[in-house]
């Protein structure tokens, strides 16, 4: 047993330890990393929940200032997992890259909830716009000028898969508190509407210059009865489905988990227009 028995604790421990991918960026490849492209996918997949810029807000997860000179999990203005607060390293670019390939393997426990693994052609461009923005890149910010979009094009041609998912899908809440749980359906409506799946429950969106899209429900047999939610729409941009997608603090000791589930009922869809038209 004696040798088995150790091989397999040195093979437990080999596998359960973090791969790293450090070696895998070099400077100059991130440096020549496309600043775009990245933003993109920062833009996308990130954004909801992360600011970059130095003073920057927490939202769902830590501003992310200097990350890349940072230990794990540091700092007193956020509440870390207790798996990220004990992880005993300094962020790099490879170890971001291991965490963003396998979320839930890398420091299983974490409380990074995405809906999955960042495509590994997406690493090194994301990993380059963010040390850049996070003022650890050792190279200067690419000149490029972002055109900003004509503010006259409707959102549904300006955000075609961001309208088609929300306007044809089903947004689904589970709010949790020491109320217990609370699960209802929303739909959200091209007239600027949200009607829900339980008749006291509506609410109102709308995205402002900033192309933040906020939006507000009321109604609710539930405390807080009512409340307001904002993300970039780029972080809305890929249709993705599952019951809880992202995660949200809407009131003290109450945490809110929201998801999109595939079509709405017929109903839903034709009683909502004509409401409207009726109001
Ligand atoms: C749904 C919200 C959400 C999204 C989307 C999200 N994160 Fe996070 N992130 C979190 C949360 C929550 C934590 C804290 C996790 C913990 O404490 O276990 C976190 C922590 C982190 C940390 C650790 C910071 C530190 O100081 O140790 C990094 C780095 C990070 N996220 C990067 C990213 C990147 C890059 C993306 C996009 C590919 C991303 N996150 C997308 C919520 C999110």
């Amino acid at each position: 047993m004696g040798i088995g028995f150790i091989a397999a604790i040195i093979m437990v421990l080999v596998t359960a330890s973090p791969p790293v991918y450090g070696g895998a960026y070099s400077m100059e490849e991130l440096a020549d990393a496309d600043y775009l492209s990245g933003r993109t996918t920062f833009q996308q997949r990130c954004s909801a929940c992360h600011t970059l810029n130095e003073g920057g807000l927490g939202i769902v997860g830590p501003n992310l200032w200097r990350l890349f000179s940072r230990p794990a999990g540091a700092g007193e203005e956020y509440a870390f997992s207790d798996v990220l607060r004990q992880a005993d390293f300094v962020w790099s670019p490879g170890r971001l890259a291991s965490w963003l390939l396998d979320p839930p393997g890398f420091l299983p426990g974490n409380r990074m909830l995405i809906p999955e693994p960042v495509p590994e052609e997406d690493l090194a461009p994301l990993l380059s716009f963010m040390m850049v923005e996070t003022g650890d890149a050792t190279w200067p910010r690419p000149e490029i000028t972002i055109a900003k979009p004509d503010p006259g094009t409707p959102l549904s041609e300006r955000f075609p898969s961001f309208w088609n998912h929300l306007m044809t899908n089903t947004s689904r809440f589970r709010l949790v508190s020491d109320q217990g749980e609370f699960i209802f359906e929303a739909y959200f409506n091209e007239d600027g509407s949200v009607s829900a799946n339980q008749a006291t429950i509506r609410g109102f969106w709308h995205v402002d210059e900033r192309d933040i899209f906020c939006y507000a429900l009321y109604g609710l047999p539930y405390q807080p009865s009512e409340y307001v939610e904002c993300f970039p729409v780029a972080a809305m941009a890929i249709p993705r489905f599952a019951p809880e997608l992202w995660e949200s603090a809407p009131a003290e000791g109450v945490v809110a988990f929201g998801g999109i589930l595939p079509g709405r009922p017929q109903a839903q869809s034709s009683a909502t227009s004509r409401d409207s038209v009726d109001e």
